[in-house]
């Protein structure tokens, strides 16, 4: 089944969530838009919650979350059972991520990260797969702190 990434960020993302857009378009890569639409402000766990809802329900397997920094979307994501958000700033981090932690949200900061390296973090973040092996029994433990 092709993956379906969600999206979403608060003001201060969403100029980098809309690059993003325009370059899954570019490339079929198909996502769903779970806000915010302008840059008015909001509050950014409202859509972090949002996002999280969505993977929980299957509507979405990978997300990717924007704010200033990414850190306010991870520690909101990282309340949510079953969701692993990783925080990152460079693609060898977007990559590991996905490889040893099984995460399956990419926070970044729009403040922090431009539009050509965001979009590269988001490709390597949708494009690897977990490794499973030694790192299976980790995540299983990192996933023991959901109950
Ligand atoms: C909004 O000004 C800013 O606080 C938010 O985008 C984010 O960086 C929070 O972690």
């Amino acid at each position: 089944m092709e993956k379906i990434i969600a999206l979403a960020s608060d003001h201060a993302g969403f100029p980098l969530k809309e690059e993003i857009k325009l370059h899954f378009e570019k490339e079929g890569i198909k996502y769903i838009d779970l806000g915010t639409d302008s840059l008015a402000s909001v509050n950014y766990p409202d859509y972090a919650h949002k996002l999280c809802e969505a993977i929980t329900n299957n509507e979405a397997q990978l997300g990717v979350l924007v704010c200033g920094t990414g850190i306010g979307m991870s520690m909101v994501a990282n309340k949510h059972c079953g969701i692993r958000a990783a925080c990152c700033s460079d693609t060898f981090s977007a990559r590991m991520t996905r490889m040893h932690n099984d995460a399956n949200v990419l926070c970044m900061g729009a403040r922090v990260v431009g539009a050509g390296l965001g979009i590269d973090m988001v490709d390597l973040f949708i494009n690897t797969e977990f490794e499973g092996g030694r790192h299976t029994a980790r995540v299983e433990m990192v996933n023991s702190y959901d109950k």
